[in-house]
């Protein structure tokens, strides 16, 4: 372990991880419905590395999100910092919404996680996990072993409110189809979304804009590793059991002696309450605006949380393209950069 301790109290990672996430959106955002969901991604990840690899930590990526759909990535075990500072575990998805940022549509994030060395769970060939989040409210009355309808009634009882007025959010997949129709039948609305579900998550932890209750439904291994980290922060619960697409999935993960009913907690996904997370809007969304161009400016609108402190900060940036290349930066934001491609 290095001089610089993540325990002091004047260490706040997130601060400087939000850096990441702002240069990652105002590379790809010059990329938004375009329809080139690979421009996208890979116009994320070089900003996200230049800037990450300017933070004093000795970082190492975790989950580098890419690998199921072969997109560019920031690979599991590469190094990221300057080497000097905290010893950290890094998660990061450059773009949670590639998609829908290549389509032109709304809710796509930029987000990096830290934790100590060792902390997160590492999903491997594990690609899906079924989840179940909510936020502090009702944090102690979930449990994704107990049927659909106990858990909306529950969670409606922890909020005060009708079940009727419980919002589920849960990812738009053939493979949700089940769930959603539990949800149904328990009688609570239903907010579907195309994509991000890291957002969703958030959306359900009381975090301003926002307004969801419940998330359900399987979603990416390593995007729930990261969404672990914010919902620490935001001192929500969330907890996942292994998603099978098949036979050939489910012989893998039981070499790591992972079965279907092995359940994994926030615990298990993120340990330790040393945890930072940052997020920066990619295109509009309830949780963040979406980048801007603006005539000689980039704005920006990022969230940063610290798990230990549990302090929340919105942060509205103005970038300068022109400074940002006068000061030597090798990422191009001025606004012909992406059309050499
Ligand atoms: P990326 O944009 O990072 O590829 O992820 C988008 C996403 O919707 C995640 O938020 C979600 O967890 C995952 O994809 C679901 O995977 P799939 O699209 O294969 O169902």
């Amino acid at each position: 372990m290095s001089a610089t301790s993540l325990f002091a109290p004047d260490k706040n990672l997130a601060l400087e991880l939000v850096r990441g996430t702002e240069a990652a959106v105002m590379a790809s955002g010059r990329w938004m419905g375009r329809g080139n969901k690979n421009e996208v991604d890979r116009a994320a990840v070089e900003a996200m590395r230049y800037m990450l690899n300017t933070v004093s930590m000795n970082g190492v990526v975790v989950i580098g999100e890419g690998e199921k759909d072969e997109a560019p990535m920031l690979a599991n075990g590469e190094s990221l910092g300057t080497g000097e500072g905290p010893d950290v575990d890094i998660a990061v998805d450059p773009i949670d919404g590639t998609r829908l940022m290549a389509h032109g549509l709304g809710g796509a994030l930029s987000v990096v996680a830290a934790a100590e060395r060792g902390a997160m769970f590492s999903p491997k060939n594990l690609f899906y996990l079924d989840k179940i989040v909510t936020g502090p409210e009702a944090a102690d009355f979930i449990d994704i072993e107990a049927p659909i309808h106990i858990n909306i009634r529950r969670v409606a009882k922890a909020k005060s409110k009708a079940v009727e007025d419980v919002t589920v959010i849960m990812l738009d997949r053939p493979r949700n189809e089940a769930i959603r129709e539990e949800v149904r039948k328990a009688g609570a609305r239903i907010r579907l979304i195309p994509d991000g579900d890291i957002g969703g998550a958030l959306a359900t932890c009381g975090v301003k804009g926002t307004s969801a209750d419940l998330l359900l439904g399987s979603g990416g291994s390593p995007e729930a590793v990261i969404t672990a980290c914010a919902v620490k922060c935001l001192g929500g619960s969330m907890q996942c059991r292994p998603y099978f697409r098949n036979e050939a999935d489910e012989v893998v993960a039981m070499e790591r002696g992972i079965e279907k009913h092995t359940i994994l907690d926030l615990e298990d996904l993120v340990r330790g309450e040393n945890v930072f997370f940052a997020a920066t809007g990619a295109s509009d969304g309830d949780l963040l605006k979406g980048v801007a161009y603006s005539g000689a400016h980039i704005h920006t609108w990022s969230l940063c949380m610290r798990g230990k402190s549990g302090t929340v900060r919105y942060i509205e940036a103005i970038h300068s393209p022109k400074k940002l290349s006068e000061l030597g930066s090798s990422i191009d934001y001025s606004p012909g950069a992406s059309s050499h491609r």
